[in-house]
């Protein structure tokens, strides 16, 4: 599989940029799905995404001067997209490169520039805009094209082009070499990479989207999942062990852009809750607070509020119609819905990998569900396409869970179905699906497949 895109990849860079092939280098980057955990990222809370096997593959070849050439098989009628190290200022015209373009300006930012540009051809798997993060994987592709090309880690040598080399000589590696090594070699650390590539999102891409899918392509584990506290950044990778089901991606084929939907909205809303919410929960409710907590739960309530995840969502339901009073009433209930839906899914997200853990699969898909509702109801990212997928999942005898996944507003779903009742569940979503919106969805067997790396 991965042989053969690989070849695809050097195929479309010979026919982009032409040969020989001896000094162009393959690289690979999954996609990812979230399991659990939605928008929660940018509200501190936990979020449960897996590296997919789909990805993005790119063949590169560097040049001499600063010229920077692009070529991707995902959009051919734009054909080589040329700019140069000069032009790093996001603009419509360089489409799809603003992606790769955002990451080499935000690592020039962070003091690792490089002086000579590239040619690159991208191939891959990923259905685009299907919220399965083909952005964040181009975008960790180009940083360990970085790390790995102008570190000089083939030939042995010192890393020429990174001004912040800490890491000492890089060892001489050959072969696969996974994207640790290779970010670790180039004087950068793999949650640095996730942070600059969601700075590229940020800034350079004007999407105000939290860490989780960087942090999910750069992390990836094969049959892992990955538990990520986004406000202390810590993780533990979870095996994800299907016990005689798989993972069913399934595709609305509503394109969603990030940048043009509701998302950025999203964020300010939470970000006006939570500075209502700071300016009410005192140090010494908080520690009243606390007190309570570790009675009734064994565990002490944050001391801080870092993010609308750190409520608890009983506290929510009992506080926040009169924290809120100073809004009217529209406003009040919309901000209150928005701050439950961040309460009640970080609560389940963490539920949820207890169950996985536990092996207990027929809780870990009812919270699936619950966290698909919350999406629809409180936190409104769904659509009429998820809904109907989601809705249309939920009738068929062996499916376990399904929610929607990633930003929403199109995109796609993930749901946990038993083996012997894929066909079923694939006849009766595709029929409900084309009944209520007239459309076709495409569905796909998630691989749950291993990080960046060179191939
Ligand atoms: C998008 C963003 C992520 C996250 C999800 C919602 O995928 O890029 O940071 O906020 O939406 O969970």
């Amino acid at each position: 599989m991965e042989r053969s895109m690989k070849d695809q990849t050097l195929d479309a860079f010979v026919k982009a940029f032409g040969g020989p092939l001896y000094d162009v280098s393959v690289w690979f980057a999954p996609g990812r799905v979230n399991l659990i955990g939605e928008h929660t990222d940018y509200n501190g809370g936990h979020v449960f995404p897996c590296a997919l096997t789909m990805g993005t593959y790119a063949a590169v070849r560097r040049r001499e001067d600063r010229r920077l050439r692009f070529y991707s098989t995902g959009f051919p009628e734009e054909g080589i997209i040329e700019t140069s190290l000069d032009e790093l200022v996001p603009e419509e015209r360089f489409g799809w490169t603003n992606y790769p373009k955002g990451v080499i300006k935000m690592m020039a930012d962070h003091g690792h520039p490089i002086e000579t540009g590239f040619e690159m051809a991208v191939c891959g798997d990923i259905p685009s805009g299907a919220g399965l993060s083909s952005s964040a994987s181009i975008e960790v592709l180009t940083a360990l094209i970085l790390c790995g090309l102008y570190g000089d880690l083939e030939s042995g040598g010192p890393v020429r082009l990174f001004r912040n080399n800490d890491a000492g000589n890089p060892k001489r590696l050959r072969g696969e070499i996974p994207g640790k090594e290779i970010f670790f070699a180039a004087g950068i650390s793999r949650e640095d990479i996730a942070r600059i590539c969601q700075e590229a999102e940020n800034v350079y891409n004007g999407c105000s989207c939290g860490i989780m899918d960087q942090f999910a392509v750069t992390f990836g584990k094969k049959d892992h999942a990955i538990f990520l506290d986004t406000a202390a950044l810590e993780y533990e990778t979870v095996p994800v062990r299907m016990d005689g089901h798989a993972i069913v991606i399934t595709n609305t084929n509503v394109k969603h852009k990030l940048t043009d939907s509701k998302y950025n909205e999203r964020r300010r809303e939470c970000e006006t809750a939570l500075s209502v919410i700071r300016r009410r929960c005192t140090p010494e409710l908080l520690m009243s607070l606390s007190a309570v907590n570790t009675l009734l739960y064994g565990e002490s309530y944050p001391t801080v509020i870092r993010g609308l995840c750190d409520l608890d969502s009983a506290l929510v339901d009992a506080m926040a119609e009169k924290w809120f009073q100073e809004f009217p009433e529209e406003e009040r209930l919309k901000l209150i819905k928005r701050m439950r839906h961040a309460a009640s899914e970080n609560e389940r997200c963490k539920q949820a990998v207890r169950a996985l853990r536990e092996g207990n699969l027929t809780v870990f898909g009812i919270l699936m569900n619950a966290s698909h509702i919350s999406l629809r109801d409180d936190y409104e990212v769904t659509g009429p396409e998820l809904d109907a997928l989601a809705e249309a999942a939920w009738e068929v005898d062996g499916c376990l869970g399904s929610r929607m996944t990633g930003g929403g507003f199109g995109g796609c779903t993930v749901s946990i179905v038993r083996n012997d009742a894929l066909e079923r569940f694939k006849e009766h979503v595709a029929r409900e699906y084309r009944d209520k919106t007239g459309l076709e969805a495409d569905f796909y067997i998630a691989g749950i497949g291993s990080g960046p790396r060179k191939l």
